[in-house]
């Protein structure tokens, strides 16, 4: 039985390590909260080891003692603020039977994708939460694990990014048949995009109730939309998020993720209840985007590709990124996207380190 959020004596939890929900507050700290996107993945060799006992990807997400293993790895190595939920974006579509699977080499691949308004009005959305049940006890397990130690992120993927890939079918540079069934089927996406706003509030929700401390919507695709599409797939889904969150008494922040923002976007998130942090990329200038959004907290702007040229190059770009950054606006240092599995180990130590002291530097010079 799912729980509430008033039922919890874990909501307002006081944690030991509270820098990440500091900031998310609008209280000034010194030293930036960090957490990496894909701080569990492939560039750690435990997590290869955990991976190699599981004959898919999926099997490894429904297994709770591996999912709190994998997302409590990253802790041990760095001094992380905070830890995220091991799980995927891909679990709503999983649960909607359109035969979801992740081969070597391929990444994800939708045996039975959308091809029509008929296809999107077969979903079994009614059915689908029961199914998801595994990605709520990950968190249960995984805040059994923590205590009160450190914030757990809670994430969906935007229902814009989770239809292109059940439209898709796989990952792809531009997501033209996705577009293409917008702009064909405007009825039936409409249609498609409400319906995976109510049920990723849900998800979100039951991951609140389950002990997350954020809730993290990732738009890795919102950046192939027109402003005009963005405005309806990514922004208004949003604020129908967070809309619902609200309406159900949950008071944890909403963190967004997005690539190439513009001002004109943001805008258009900003009627979202709930959301007090934006993710961005490594292409936009973070420091004016800073001055023109009083109030909001903004998130990463370190290209991950950084860390592929090692520990000094990481350290002095990291640097000279901090210098640009209003640190008492609200800053939460990420790279600008998920850590790559080729990324070296020194690399991520040097980003976490520039992080820590650059408070301590900067006050010598
Ligand atoms: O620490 C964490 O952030 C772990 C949890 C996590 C995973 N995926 C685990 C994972 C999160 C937050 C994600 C997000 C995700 N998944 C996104 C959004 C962020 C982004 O990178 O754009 C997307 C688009 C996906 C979909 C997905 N899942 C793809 C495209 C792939 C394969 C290729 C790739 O980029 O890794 C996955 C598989 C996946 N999800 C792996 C992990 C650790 C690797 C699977 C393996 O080990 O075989």
């Amino acid at each position: 039985m799912s729980r509430t959020p008033h039922d919890s004596a874990l909501v307002n939890r006081t944690l030991q390590n509270d820098r990440l929900m500091r900031v998310m507050r609008g209280e000034s700290v010194e030293t930036p909260p960090i957490w990496l996107m894909r701080q569990a993945g492939r560039y750690l060799p435990e997590y290869r080891e955990i991976r190699s006992q599981f004959k898919d990807f999926m099997s490894l997400c429904r297994s709770s003692d591996a999912t709190t293993e994998l997302a409590c790895q990253p802790l041990r190595r760095f001094d992380l603020d905070a830890a995220i939920v091991f799980s995927d974006i891909l679990t709503i579509a999983d649960s909607l039977d359109l035969g979801l699977s992740f081969l070597p080499g391929r990444g994800p691949v939708i045996a039975n994708p959308l091809t029509s308004p008929g296809d999107v009005a077969a979903l079994p959305f009614s059915e689908c939460l029961p199914k998801l049940e595994y990605v709520f006890t990950a968190v249960r397990s995984l805040r059994a694990a923590l205590g009160n130690r450190l914030p757990i992120i809670g994430f969906t993927g935007s229902p814009w990014t989770q239809a292109c890939y059940m439209i898709e079918g796989s990952s792809q540079a531009h997501f033209h048949q996705a577009k293409a069934f917008a702009y064909t089927h405007p009825v039936a996406m409409g249609e498609l995009i409400e319906r995976l706003s109510e049920i990723s509030a849900e998800y979100l929700y039951q991951q609140y109730c389950a002990g997350a401390d954020i809730l993290f919507v990732i738009d890795t695709w919102g950046c192939v939309l027109s402003d005009t599409l963005f405005s309806m797939y990514s922004a208004e889904a949003l604020t129908m998020i967070g809309a619902m969150l609200q309406k159900r008494g949950v008071q944890a922040p909403i963190l967004f993720y997005g690539k190439s923002l513009t001002q004109k976007r943001i805008d258009g998130l900003k009627a979202c209840p709930l959301l007090r942090g934006i993710g961005l990329d490594w292409t936009v200038d973070i420091g004016s985007l800073q001055k023109s959004n009083p109030g909001m907290v903004f998130q990463g702007n370190i290209d991950p590709i950084l860390l592929h040229a090692g520990p000094e190059a990481t350290q002095q770009h990291t640097f000279n990124l901090l210098n640009q950054v209003d640190i008492h606006q609200g800053y939460i240092a990420s790279c600008g996207h998920g850590i790559l599995p080729q990324t070296p180990l020194e690399s991520v130590h040097a980003l976490i380190d520039t992080v820590k002291n650059h408070a301590n530097l900067t006050s010598q010079q």
